[in-house]
């Protein structure tokens, strides 16, 4: 059976710091962790993911699939990734969970999970933490219901605690996301794969497309129109039901959510070289290096492998190693699209724009608030604390530079990527800054602190 460490409550003081030089070591691309974990579920035979994320996250996907009657075995953890070895009946032998399956804070778990349980004939209930249980559900229950599946939810089917009661075989849909998530469109795909006939996914913005590999990978026929496979703009993903899954074993990316507080730690640092190896760049994934660039960052980028179209994942992924230099910054304009492509890194991007000269606005960013806390709230208050201009007005944000922060206590409101942001604000704002419960960080990265100390020796 599997188990996971159970977490702490911590608070961190951060100095300011003359230097930043090194290599931070990355964790396994979250995204991609989860997925190879439901993924090899769904395949019948044994399956190894080298250099998954050994997050809290991943860890909570890696407990349900146990839940479910797959062997998940941790064959080799570092404290930062870990390498597992998962062996399935396939989704035929999956089991009726005999506990509610504890999703902890990760949208990501439940929402991929209901895409897979839709379409397997028992009950679940899938549940997690404060955070979790104040997470919209509404748009996965919409599309899987009409899918044929039975789902509940608390709060006129809002929130969970969520039911799934799954049917062995779904009706195939042609749904439309009304917001742009990855998530439900690979709860619809997954549930696709037990659908009579051809689901198709539209989004207004394409969003990570590591599902949409990752089924490819393992047979499954996934067409894209139009066929560019690069990020933004409208796009339709369509595949047939009732094809199986083949096992393969998954190298596992660096994260590149992980590798942008990194990233905007060296830009925005006066003294900084950082180092980051083998981060994942899918168009679909790299916005925010695109991003910072524009910003005037001096990002150094190196395709991993012996061309430029080097791929060193068996989903072909593209990698590459990435160096950042200490940057003068600019003022950048993000619209709705846009925020869309770099949602999880737009918090530590609001970092990096008060240290550039100029307004910068960042437009349309509603979702921020669905995460595992408020992020429009909690990354105004956090980098108002530290002396930074921002302004809130409805879904916007808007935050004039450049500020010298000077530390002071700030709140992570639980949620990692707050804590990370305001750890990395820490490194340059005078003084010392304090970081509430910042043991959150290891929702997505165990181990950031020790490498944010490692940097600075
Ligand atoms: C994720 C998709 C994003 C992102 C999350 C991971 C994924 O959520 O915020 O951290 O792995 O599909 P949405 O797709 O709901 O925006």
């Amino acid at each position: 059976m599997y188990a996971s460490p159970l977490a702490g409550e911590t608070s961190r003081i951060i100095s300011n710091t003359a230097r930043l030089r090194g290599e931070p070591r990355l964790p396994g691309d979250k995204s991609i962790s989860h997925r190879a974990l439901i993924l090899a579920a769904l395949a019948e035979g044994e399956c190894a993911i080298v250099g998954a994320g050994d997050g809290r996250d991943v860890q909570a996907t890696a407990g349900v699939v146990a839940a479910l009657g797959a062997t998940v075995e941790r064959v080799r953890d570092d404290g930062l990734n870990v390498d597992y070895r998962v062996s399935s009946p396939g989704p035929d032998g999956l089991r009726e969970p005999e506990g509610v399956l504890d999703c902890r804070n990760s949208g990501t778990s439940l929402r991929l999970l209901s895409g897979v349980l839709a379409g397997l004939p028992f009950l679940s209930v899938l549940d997690g933490d404060a955070s979790l249980r104040s997470r919209p559900v509404a748009r996965i229950i919409e599309p899987l219901r009409l899918m044929g599946a039975e789902l509940h939810a608390r709060r006129s089917d809002t929130l969970p605690p969520l039911v799934v009661i799954g049917r062995p075989r779904l009706r195939a849909v042609d749904f439309t996301t009304r917001v742009p998530s990855a998530q439900v469109k690979s709860a619809i795909l997954l549930a696709g794969l037990r659908a009579e006939g051809r689901t198709t996914v539209r989004e207004a913005v394409a969003t990570r497309d590591h599902t949409e590999r990752m089924l490819r990978s393992r047979g499954i026929e996934v067409r894209r129109e139009p066929a560019t496979n690069s990020g933004g703009g409208p796009v339709a993903w369509t595949l047939e039901g009732g094809a199986r899954l083949r096992p393969v074993d998954e190298r596992v990316p660096a994260d590149p959510s992980a590798a942008a507080f990194w990233l905007v730690a060296g830009a925005v640092h006066p003294d900084a070289e950082l180092t980051l190896r083998a981060v994942g760049v899918n168009p679909t994934r790299r916005a925010a290096i695109d991003f910072l660039v524009r910003m005037g960052a001096r990002i150094e980028e190196r395709p991993v492998g012996s061309s430029a179209a080097a791929t060193a994942s068996e989903s072909g992924e593209p990698l590459a190693d990435l160096t950042v230099r200490s940057s003068e910054l600019a003022a950048i304009d993000l619209g709705p699209d846009e925020v869309a492509a770099a949602i999880d890194e737009i918090p530590v991007l609001c970092l990096a724009a008060t240290q550039a000269r100029g307004k910068t606005t960042i437009r349309g960013a509603g979702e921020l608030r669905n995460k595992e806390s408020d992020r429009i709230a909690g990354i105004a208050a956090g980098l108002r604390a530290l002396g930074a201009r921002v302004g809130v007005d409805g879904d916007d944000i808007t935050i004039d530079g450049p500020t010298r922060l000077s530390g002071a206590p700030t709140q992570t409101l639980d949620d990692h990527r707050l804590a990370m942001t305001f750890a990395v604000a820490g490194l340059i704002a005078s003084g010392s800054t304090s970081v509430d419960r910042a043991d959150s960080a290891a929702v997505s990265y165990p181990g950031f602190f020790t490498e944010l100390e490692r940097l600075r020796a």
